[in-house]
């Protein structure tokens, strides 16, 4: 167990789990704030215990897990110490049954008890049925707990548990890490950056119904959108036709071809510091593009005639200036050969070269394994989640 030393200047978050579905969520949220150089303890309540398990806690955070009053008998008033140790006390997510025992200070159990003995600051990340969250006790237990100077994150609209598209989603991982940081008085790595991220795949059309694309997800891109937002910087993200729900408090620009991407990017750019070009563009278009559908019997279609697309990272990096421009290089074979000569070829600052012949690197996948390479030397980075990864590329590129 790596608990604390006398040496560790890192701040501590005591991070309050309940029981919601969402508590899968408080994991990422664990990484993200060590990612940061933060202490995060964990205090679970014996509901949360039924959706997360105290030992998956325990793994990532090296640390001593607490979830019932009396179970650390060298510690009777364990509850008086966490909540005396932490520099803040995250509660994430918060059911609306913590938010009313807040509201009304009832201490049945730790987590409870805890919240109500800290004099830490206290941001709380609501995650409830919308019905709940909209409930007239929940809405006046909410402004209590604003009036007495308790932050709240979210919760965002979306896809909920019970099947509902509506309010009462946990926030963001992203956005409860940065409003964190924030609260601790961390200055945001990307502060007064403007930020313009190219995404996901482009669609180029061959007859009203018909068109040539790839499988690319957008979920790189996606991230990487969601973490510049998170580290302070205002973001423009033009993104190809996903599936992929866009991050909140970013400028989406939904674009369906390569020429429509590079004409929202170049726009997006005028303004831009950094760019980052994460789209799988297709590299040619169609020559002709029939305006009805094509019918099988007009005539046999054996050979659809290409032209090649413009290359928006090559145009951007052609305009850069001082400003930084970084590419992907998504290959199969030979990785670092491509990828030194893309970045010779476009003259970018940065390619992240990605095996995607990986099964965990792959167009889709949430992991990606990838190598940074600049003029200066090659630097591989273990296999990360995209999220996590996305923190890593920014970091990389703002340096
Ligand atoms: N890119 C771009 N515009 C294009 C093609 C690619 O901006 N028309 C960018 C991608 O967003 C990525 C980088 O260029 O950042 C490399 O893309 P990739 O598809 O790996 O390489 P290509 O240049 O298309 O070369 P090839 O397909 O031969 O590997």
């Amino acid at each position: 167990m790596s608990e604390r030393t006398a040496s560790d200047e890192r701040p501590t978050v005591l991070l309050c789990v309940t029981g919601c579905i969402a508590a899968y969520k408080s994991c990422e949220i664990v990484r993200l704030l060590q990612k940061r150089d933060v202490r995060v303890k964990v205090l679970m309540s014996e509901h949360a215990t039924k959706f997360v398990g105290p030992t998956t806690f325990r793994a990532l955070t090296h640390e001593k897990v607490a979830v019932g009053l009396f179970d650390d008998p060298e510690d009777p008033i364990h509850h008086i110490s966490l909540a005396q140790e932490a520099d803040l006390v995250l509660v994430a997510p918060a059911t609306a049954n913590v938010i009313a025992k807040m509201a009304t200070g009832i201490a049945d159990d730790l987590l409870s008890t805890t919240l109500l003995a800290t004099p830490a600051p206290i941001l709380v990340a609501p995650a409830m049925n919308a019905g709940m969250w909209r409930a007239a006790a929940t809405r006046e237990n909410m402004e209590t707990l604003h009036r007495r100077g308790v932050a709240v994150v979210g919760p965002g609209s979306g896809y909920l548990a019970c099947g509902d598209v509506d309010e009462g989603r946990l926030a963001d991982p992203d956005e409860i890490v940065a409003r964190t940081l924030e609260m601790l008085g961390r200055t945001s790595a990307l502060a007064g950056e403007r930020v313009l991220i190219t995404a996901g795949p482009t669609y180029e059309p061959i007859d009203p119904v018909r068109f040539i694309g790839n499988r690319s997800s957008g979920k790189m891109g996606i991230a990487l959108a969601a973490a510049a937002h998170a580290e302070g910087a205002e973001v423009t993200l033009v993104l190809g036709p996903t599936a992929e729900p866009a991050p909140s408090g970013v400028t989406v620009v939904r674009v369906e071809t390569a020429a429509e991407m590079r004409d929202a990017a170049v726009s997006a750019f005028a303004d831009a510091t950094i760019a980052i070009c994460a789209a799988a563009v297709a590299d040619y278009r169609p020559l002709m593009v029939s305006d009805h559908k094509l019918k099988k019997s007009e005539q046999p279609l054996n050979v659809i005639e290409l032209t090649e697309t413009e290359d928006i990272l090559a145009t951007l990096s052609a305009e850069k200036g001082a400003r930084r421009v970084i590419g992907f290089a998504a290959e199969t074979d030979r990785l670092l050969e491509h990828a030194c000569a893309k970045l010779a070829a476009k003259g970018c600052d940065a390619i992240v070269a990605n095996d995607v012949s990986r099964a965990d690197s792959t167009f889709g996948s949430d992991t990606n394994k990838v190598w940074w390479v600049t003029a200066g030397g090659t630097e591989e980075l273990p296999l990360l989640s995209k999220r996590e990864l996305a923190y890593e590329i920014l970091h990389r590129a703002v340096r």
